[in-house]
């Protein structure tokens, strides 16, 4: 669990091994795109009913292993899920994205847990074990939560905004009561994190997707603070936990999160230079990124030439290829198929 297991690439690259072919695997690599993905889901009464019911749970995961080879499975399940198991009311419309019952002041924080209720969460650790012995012995598994100021933003707003400004206000006008939602949220996730580990991920991966959007003077404080706790408290529980950051959005700040102690990978958005990030990252911290969705949907040159560039900039350090951010539902299979043979070399 801890040790580099040494037939994983993707193991070895977070330890800051430079290989032949980077490892690959696409954020929402399990996901609408795929055929048998929309069928397996049309069987589930809802997207939070999927996500808790392990025999489809495991076999999501599974898909795009089976199909395309990825160097790395990850868990199907959402970073709502916490929430959720504080006791917030969670749900996703079809087509809308997610909805809770907003975080509006005290009172609301005051009524949901100050832990998980692992019971509910049971289920996402029935899914790692099924799939932990599913995996062929090259496959990576990759466990994840967001980040507390990404899933913070979603408990307050009650839902997906452009620029998650109900959150930012809530911070400023609400101070004391957001830095109580905040410690709770570091807590828990470190505590689940902890629990997939335990379950038998090899990696975690914490999503910041709405860090871009903190003020500057906020940053250290609600991004990467927060984050450093969680590895420091991931790592004390576990030593040697490898961890991937991925705060998206903050451009040249992502420098400090990947200081942080113990933390083995930086995810780059698509706003990221890889050129520059190959040489403004410490040598030891493993790159992974950051292909643009939306030249894997198009194909053709724009595909090759978005290759090629990630490939040639972080050739010589250590890389997990990847996407920017996850894949988008229109992206046709045999885009995927081109870009997993070409990141190999073929
Ligand atoms: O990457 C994977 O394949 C693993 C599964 C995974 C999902 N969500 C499945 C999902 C992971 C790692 C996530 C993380 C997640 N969820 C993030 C962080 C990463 C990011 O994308 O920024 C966030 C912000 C969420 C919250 C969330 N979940 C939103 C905003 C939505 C709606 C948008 C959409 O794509 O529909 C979801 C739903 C969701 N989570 C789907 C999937 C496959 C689509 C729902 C469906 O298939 O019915």
């Amino acid at each position: 669990m801890t040790s580099s297991d040494p037939t994983k690439p993707l193991l070895r690259a977070l330890d800051g091994e430079v290989l032949p072919h980077a490892p690959i695997w696409l954020m929402r690599q399990a996901g609408r795109y795929l055929p048998e993905y929309r069928e397996l889901r049309a069987s589930a009464p809802s997207f939070l009913d999927f996500c808790y019911t392990p025999q489809k749970a495991a076999e999501v995961t599974l898909q795009p292993i089976r199909r395309f080879g990825f160097d790395a499975a990850i868990l199907f399940s959402d970073i709502l899920v916490v929430p959720d198991a504080l006791g917030q009311k969670v749900s996703f419309e079809t087509g809308e994205g997610p909805r809770l019952d907003p975080i509006s002041g005290a009172h609301d924080l005051a009524g949901l847990r100050d832990t998980l209720d692992m019971g509910r969460l049971a289920p996402v650790l029935e899914t790692i074990d099924r799939v932990r012995t599913a995996l062929p012995a090259q496959t990576a598994f990759i466990g994840f939560c967001g980040a507390p100021w990404t899933v913070a933003t979603y408990m307050i707003a009650g839902r997906g905004t452009p620029d998650q400004a109900p959150a930012r206000l809530f911070a400023y006008r609400q101070p004391d009561v957001f830095a109580m939602l905040m410690a709770r949220l570091v807590e828990v996730s470190a505590h689940y994190l902890i629990a997939q580990l335990r379950a038998g991920v090899d990696v975690v991966q914490i999503f910041d997707s709405w860090a871009g959007v903190l003020p500057i003077a906020e940053y250290e404080k609600w991004c990467v603070e927060p984050i450093r706790a969680i590895v420091q408290k991931v790592r004390a529980d576990i030593p040697g936990a490898k961890i991937i950051a991925f705060p998206r959005g903050g451009g040249a700040q992502l420098l400090r999160v990947a200081d942080i102690d113990g933390v083995a990978g930086v995810g780059l958005d698509t706003s990221v230079e890889p050129a520059w990030a190959a040489k403004a990252l410490p040598a030891t911290i493993t790159a992974q990124g950051n292909l643009d969705p939306l030249a894997l949907l198009a194909g053709g040159a724009a595909l090759d030439e978005g290759i090629d560039r990630i490939l040639s900039a972080f050739a010589g350090r250590p890389h997990i290829f990847n996407l920017g951010h996850g894949i988008l539902p229109p992206t046709p299979v045999e885009h995927v198929e081109h870009l997993v043979k070409r990141v190999r070399g073929g």
